[in-house]
């Protein structure tokens, strides 16, 4: 059992296609000869093309933050997978706390959208995390599995080999404040504890869990060292080419 650790940027709202370009031209000599780890960004709709362009042969993976389910149609503003993958993506975020808390996204979308990005071979990363108040009701663990088991309904384990799960507690983004190691190491044997329960022993042993929520390069190789933390997913500090490329090289 091996799972390569994925460092990936979640830009947000942040970056012009060529804002892109001038950060992946930046990253590219600080990541030269890096392996043994795979380092991606989920960048604005309106950069994947650019940015995928200029990461060609760079190793980094280009990746978008949402994604519709229908091939194609009448849904204005919405963005299909075969669009996300003719433009270059590689990965799509799905279910991220700030969809679901602005934009309504619902376990049950978040299973479609999984469902659609797995035909087209776009690699799912599926977020789940509790909030403060949930945290102190002592509820982390049933929100937790309620959001996992609803967000991956439909899938079955021989589907599942691409799948990535990100565990980003609502309360640690974006605010400074990070679980410590031990916290999000609690939280991601009892996920990886789900999976077995959902999709059986070689989906829980392979499938990567990354921790996001104020990783930061002073504290991603603390993250990193835990057992089941496999990689991070990565806001803030991801918007620069230098703490981004500390981040990929977290061991290094
Ligand atoms: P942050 O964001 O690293 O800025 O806390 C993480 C995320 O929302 O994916």
């Amino acid at each position: 059992m091996s799972r390569t650790p994925f460092l990936a940027g979640n830009w947000k709202m942040y970056k012009t296609g060529a804002e892109a370009v001038s950060f992946i031209e930046a990253a590219k000599p600080l990541l030269a000869g890096v392996s043994g780890r795979q380092a991606a960004v989920a960048v604005p709709f309106t950069a994947i093309a650019e940015a995928a362009k200029a990461a060609q042969g760079s190793g980094v993976l280009i990746g978008a933050q949402n994604v519709y389910w229908e091939k194609e149609g009448a849904y204005t503003g919405e963005i299909s997978v075969g669009m996300l993958k003719a433009a270059g993506a590689s990965f799509v975020i799905l279910g991220h706390s700030e969809r679901r808390q602005f934009f309504g996204d619902t376990d049950e979308w978040v299973a479609r959208k999984l469902q659609a990005a797995l035909e087209g071979s776009l690699v799912p990363v599926v977020c789940v995390g509790e909030s403060l108040a949930q945290r102190e009701a002592n509820e982390t663990f049933a929100v937790l599995g309620a959001q996992l088991k609803g967000s991956l309904a439909g899938l079955t384990a021989d589907k599942a080999a691409t799948l990535v799960v990100a565990y980003e507690p609502v309360w640690a983004i974006g605010t400074g404040k990070t679980a410590t190691a031990a916290q999000a190491q609690e939280v991601h044997a009892f996920l990886r504890g789900e999976l077995r329960n959902l999709l059986g022993d070689k989906a829980a042993a392979e499938t990567r869990i990354l921790y996001g929520g104020s990783v930061k390069p002073d504290n991603v190789k603390s993250l990193m060292s835990e057992p089941d933390i496999d990689g991070a997913l990565v806001g803030g500090a991801a918007l620069k080419p230098d703490s981004f490329a500390q981040i990929v090289k977290f061991d290094v």
